[in-house]
């Protein structure tokens, strides 16, 4: 594996899921099927290069699977999964603490619950940043998994119906993922949520702006999944709740049983960023359109082609 000068990803950060075009998330995921398919060619590129995970949230897949990426593409890493145990404890400025990390490693990976986060590490940072979540606002990778899995489960991304269902208000998978599909031509968008936990105007006005697509709010799952090409299903995020009455109230207000699985299409597929609180029921795993831990598995190789071409050694 020699480093590619050509290569448009070379050095870029991944801060928001529209930092990428369509056609650069299509290089992506043609790069991530090939990784597939012969994982022995990609097992050395990124040899003697180190990633850093800085994640000043919870987190299981995002962290774990950056870092299962980098190993198996070779390379190594070095994290901080506790906040409680770094510098920022001490008061110390995300400025700083980028600054610092990229004098040791790559390439960087954060999760951070200030808006924004990821985008002020980038303005400080000489080395690529990936944000792997900055509070309610956007998961540009995880958007990568998502298409990854879309085009893999249903073989396009385009001429798609896709329901967002739960809390698409603080859901920042979802507000990156309807971005990146608004680019597409001809999908549909039906946004299922209760009145409280609607997707921000602000995410909607982009989305508009991006293309001729439509756009359909509902509160009630019934009825709404017939149509549904991809359902994907969102946690109610208690992290960004005020109040824990508001959350409980909340929390259970959508449920994907067997029953409900009924009224979609054979070919649909079910998603889910994970982690599943109660909103999809564990019997409905058993059903051949749950794609939920595909997509999780998905994930390595979607950021390992991510890695590798930030890292300019695809
Ligand atoms: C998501 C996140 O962190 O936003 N998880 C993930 O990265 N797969 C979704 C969630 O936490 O509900």
């Amino acid at each position: 594996m020699s480093a590619n000068k050509g290569n448009a990803f070379l050095g870029r950060h991944f801060v928001d899921a529209l930092d990428f075009s369509p056609q650069e998330y299509d290089a992506l995921l043609d790069l991530a099927r090939a990784i597939h398919r012969d994982p022995a060619a990609y097992a050395q590129a990124c040899r003697g290069k180190l990633l850093a995970t800085l994640f000043f949230e919870p987190s299981t897949r995002t962290r774990l699977s950056f870092e299962a990426a980098m190993l198996r593409l070779g390379g190594q890493i070095i994290t901080v999964a506790d906040p409680q145990t770094s510098s920022a404890a001490k008061g110390e400025s995300l400025a700083d603490t980028i600054r610092t990390v990229a004098g040791y490693a790559d390439i960087i990976v954060m999760r951070h619950p200030k808006e924004g986060a990821a985008k002020l590490a980038a303005l400080h940072s000489p080395v690529p940043i990936i944000n792997g979540g900055d509070g309610a606002r956007e998961h540009p990778t995880q958007t990568l998994t998502d298409l990854f899995t879309i085009r893999e489960y249903r073989g396009r991304l385009e001429g798609l119906t896709v329901a967002f269902c739960g809390d698409l208000r603080y859901g920042r998978t979802v507000h990156s993922l309807i971005k990146a599909l608004a680019c597409r031509k001809d999908n549909r968008f039906v946004l299922i949520s209760p009145e409280e936990l609607r997707l921000p105007d602000t995410v909607k006005e982009e989305v508009k702006n991006l293309g001729r697509v439509e756009v359909r709010e509902l509160e009630r799952m019934e009825g709404a999944l017939g149509e549904a090409d991809v359902l994907y299903m969102t946690r109610v995020q208690k992290e960004r709740f005020f109040n824990e009455e508001d959350y409980i109230r909340l929390r259970d207000f959508y449920v994907l049983t067997r029953d409900r699985l009924r009224e979609m299409k054979e070919d649909a597929i079910v998603m889910h960023p994970l982690p599943r609180v109660s909103e999809i029921a564990y019997e409905v795993d058993q059903d051949k359109r749950a794609v939920y831990f595909q997509q999780a598995r998905l994930g390595v190789l979607a950021r390992m082609a991510l890695i590798a071409s930030i890292l300019g050694v695809t």
